[in-house]
């Protein structure tokens, strides 16, 4: 009989990969090494489980995700949006949750109404450019930014952003509102479209083991 292989995550750095690993802990997986904050190794085994782990950028989750490098990724709804990959998605993990929006100073609301040709600054270029081409049907600038986003109004930069907004409180230390909500985001698990057809139980045991634990723990996407 030939050995089992290695089912391989790929997990987003920082808070998701933390609640991913809680998650996955409280359905049995764990893996002990990676609780170690100050290592500097990159991936981990769970040998009894034959399972590794290893935490990337988040953005790169869907990449290593697409070309099977991991069979499975845990990333925010965002960065699949942004990345447009071609991969499964097939569970809300119902963590990490805000939206996506389009922001500024309340004058710029008139803006949105007119069709006017604005600038619009965001970390997420695509999904700028999705929703105020294909859904607004709005020619505007997009202006690709890395960070500290906010500031693309107030400097002077652009008209509005494009950007996530969780408690709300960076908008409202720097005088910007939300203007127009884009979409609501979560933590999603992502599956390589190969590694779906070769490990199909291992992986639909697990989504039904996070499923189950879901709905005990009465969290609110466990029916989709
Ligand atoms: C994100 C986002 C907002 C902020 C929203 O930025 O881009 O700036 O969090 O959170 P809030 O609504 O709870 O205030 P992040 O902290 O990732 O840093 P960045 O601005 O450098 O991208």
């Amino acid at each position: 009989m030939c050995e089992e292989r290695y089912l391989t995550f790929a997990l987003g750095k920082g808070r998701l990969a933390e609640q991913t690993l809680g998650l996955l802990e409280r359905i049995g997986i764990t893996c002990e090494e990676m609780k170690d904050k100050h290592s500097r190794k990159l991936i981990f085994v769970n040998e009894e489980k034959k399972m590794k782990f290893f935490l990337s950028k988040g953005g790169d989750v869907p990449t290593y995700v697409e070309y099977g490098a991991a069979d499975i990724g845990v990333v925010g709804k965002d960065t699949i949006l942004e990345e447009n990959r071609r991969v499964y998605e097939v569970l809300d993990l119902g963590f990490g949750k805000c939206r996506m929006c389009v922001c500024g100073p309340e004058s710029a609301g008139e803006l949105l109404l007119h069709h006017e040709r604005i600038r619009v600054a965001s970390k997420y270029p695509v999904i700028a450019r999705d929703y105020f081409y294909n859904k607004k049907h709005q020619t505007v600038d997009i202006i690709k930014l890395n960070g500290s986003v906010e500031l693309g109004p107030i400097v002077g930069l652009s008209d509005v952003i494009v950007d996530i907004v969780e408690t709300g409180s960076t908008l409202k230390e720097n005088g910007l509102k939300v203007l127009e909500e884009i979409c609501p985001l979560s933590a999603r698990m992502i599956v390589n479209q190969v590694s779906m057809q070769m490990e199909t139980e291992r992986i639909r045991t697990l989504i039904s083991q996070i499923k189950a634990l879901q709905c005990a723990e009465g969290v609110s996407s466990c029916e989709s």
